[in-house]
């Protein structure tokens, strides 16, 4: 748990609820979390859901590891600790993007399985829509679209997600997609699926 340090601070509920801004865009908000290991297609699948569902009208951001380190969190390094500050940082945002009417998709490695649990706890149950995808590290590594894989090999990067640091997959994640054997167009059909079938999106 992370410490309150600020003190004499209180929640101020807002006069425009969060269901109001749901009614207005015409579907719920929610974090759909993609995990998995470098290269097994997160951020690419995540694009193709917002682009899919941006064409439909409905309002959706990606919110992305390599991305959100270059900003956000820029001060935050991959030793475990700072990993476990990045997820919970990401999951707050999560949350308030969710409030604010928007499908929020999240594309980080996010490996340890507590961090990503802490998130589950701290957003409405059926908001948070954990997406494991599911890609053997042999596929990453051929794939190694930063050639991050072959540095880390030749120990240039240490901690490096799936070498010489741990990936935890999910034990009972919402939906698991199949990176080894389809493509993003199916993958990110499938998401979308999930969204009906749950009732954050309708037809
Ligand atoms: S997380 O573990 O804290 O969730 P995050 O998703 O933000 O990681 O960032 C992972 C991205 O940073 C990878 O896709 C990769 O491009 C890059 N990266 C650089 N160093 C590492 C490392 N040691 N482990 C994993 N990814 C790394």
């Amino acid at each position: 748990m992370t410490e309150q340090k600020a003190t004499n601070v209180t929640w101020h509920t807002h006069a425009v609820s969060k269901e109001d801004r749901w009614n207005l865009n015409g579907h719920k908000g929610a974090v759909v979390w993609f995990t998995g290991l470098s290269g097994c297609g997160k951020s690419t699948i995540a694009n193709a859901v917002d682009f899919k569902l941006h064409q439909r009208g409905k309002h959706t951001f990606v919110l992305d590891g390599d991305n959100i380190r270059l900003g956000l969190n820029k001060n935050l390094t991959f030793s475990a600790e700072d990993r476990t500050e990045n997820i919970r940082r990401i999951g707050e945002v999560g949350k308030l993007f969710a409030s604010a009417g928007c499908i929020t998709l999240t594309a980080f490695v996010s490996p340890y399985r507590s961090d990503r649990d802490k998130v589950r706890e701290i957003i409405p149950a059926g908001e948070f829509v954990e997406v494991f995808v599911n890609a053997s590290l042999e596929t990453c590594e051929k794939r190694d679209p930063k050639g991050l894989y072959k540095k880390a090999r030749a120990g240039e990067i240490k901690n490096f997600t799936g070498i010489s640091d741990p990936y935890e997959a999910p034990i009972n994640p919402e939906l698991v997609l199949d990176s080894d054997n389809k493509n993003i167009d199916q993958l990110a059909d499938e998401v979308i699926a999930y969204l009906e079938k749950h009732g954050i999106i309708t037809a």
